[in-house]
């Protein structure tokens, strides 16, 4: 049974995990970097980059030891070649090949979107290829269908900001700190969600894809027109949360109609919110569909999700395995077994 050391530094999380095919994830460790980036108001890349090759090592000693597991023991290293930001990647790149090239063992470029989607499957036997996958998170939103491992097809994606970017950015705008999202989401669930009449993207619109950036602009105005209280914080967030709510919900619901599936994986940052969670299981129920989240400490970036993804595709023959450092800071799902 094989055990896989990831390693994910594709944005502002250095993570690592091993998980072993007998035994499952035996450890998984996250350093945030948020609270560097923080005074700058988002990710800065350069910082970044230096903040993972201040602690990868670190990172990886520690999910070493917590899980009891050696670096002879190991029998292939997974990282994040991408999508994400180019620095970053490299340094994950470059320390995951040269561990793996000194120990003997294959490193497996492993797809960051891949990643997200299928540690819902972990300790899920329930989840079956083929399945529908909406992913959102900071840098991504997208709704896929995952065939089976390895074959994806891109259905819809945002055509500007994705769902993150658009909760970050609406919750810089009300003056709240860095990433934002999670706070924002929290003022929402004490907010009258009809308080302001936010447009809906999208949703009369022919296909599938969706758009969030008008969306901020008129939470801009709103906000900007407003006493700025912290009751009218709470109103527009929640005015804001239901309106991204409801247009992805209604896009997803399209798409259900039209593909043949009957399993939805929810994956990435947003996943974790309440409100998203909630419309999903009812809109699953409607359309019966069964509705799958990952453990919300693995929505966000992780270790987990890529020593997992770099597992099953190095049982199943489906790794793409290279001694050469694969960095792909632009890098289309349906590729990912390219
Ligand atoms: O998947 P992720 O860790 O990073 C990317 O790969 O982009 O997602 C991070 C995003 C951030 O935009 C963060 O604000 C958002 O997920 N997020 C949330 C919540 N928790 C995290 N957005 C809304 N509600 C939440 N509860
Ligand atoms: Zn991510």
């Amino acid at each position: 049974m094989a055990i896989v050391l990831g390693i994910e530094t594709s944005c502002d999380e250095t993570a690592a995990a091993i998980y072993c095919g007998e035994n499952g994830l035996l450890s998984h460790t996250i350093h945030s970097q948020i609270p560097l980036h923080k005074i700058y108001g988002g990710v800065v890349p350069e910082l970044a980059s230096r903040d993972h090759v201040n602690k990868l090592i670190e990172v990886v000693a520690e999910v070493c030891e917590e899980s009891g597991i050696g670096l002879s023991d190991l029998d292939a290293i997974a990282y994040t070649a991408g999508p994400g930001l180019a620095g970053a990647l490299m340094v994950g790149s470059g320390f995951a090949t040269s561990l793996a090239m000194t120990l003997g063992i294959p490193s497996l470029p492993t797809h960051h979107l891949e990643a997200h989607v299928l540690i819902a499957m972990l300790d899920v036997e329930k989840i079956k290829f083929p399945f529908l996958a909406l992913l959102v998170s900071g840098g991504h939103t997208q709704i896929i269908l995952a065939s089976a491992l390895g074959e994806y097809k891109l259905i819809a994606e945002t055509l500007d900001d994705a769902i993150g970017e658009a909760f970050d950015k609406s919750a810089k705008m009300m003056g709240m700190p860095y990433p934002g999202g999670r706070e924002l989401a929290s003022l929402a669930e004490d907010g009258d969600p009809k308080s302001f009449d936010l447009p809906r993207p999208m949703i009369n619109r022919p296909g599938y894809d969706l758009s969030f950036s008008g969306l901020k602009t008129a939470v801009f105005q709103a906000w900007d027109k407003s006493d700025k209280s912290d009751e009218t914080k709470r109103n527009l967030a929640a005015s804001f949360q239901a309106a991204v709510v409801e247009s992805c919900c209604s896009r997803l619901s399209k798409v259900m109609q039209n593909v043949t599936a009957d399993t939805l994986v929810v994956a990435g940052g947003v996943a974790a919110n309440k409100s998203l969670r909630d419309n999903l299981i009812s809109l699953a129920a409607t359309n019966s569909y069964d509705v799958y989240f990952p453990a919300i400490e693995l929505c966000t970036d992780n270790g987990a999700m890529i020593a997992y993804t770099g597992y099953l595709n190095y049982v199943n023959n489906s790794a793409v395995m290279s001694d050469v450092m694969q960095v792909k800071p632009r890098w289309p799902i349906e590729d990912a077994f390219n």
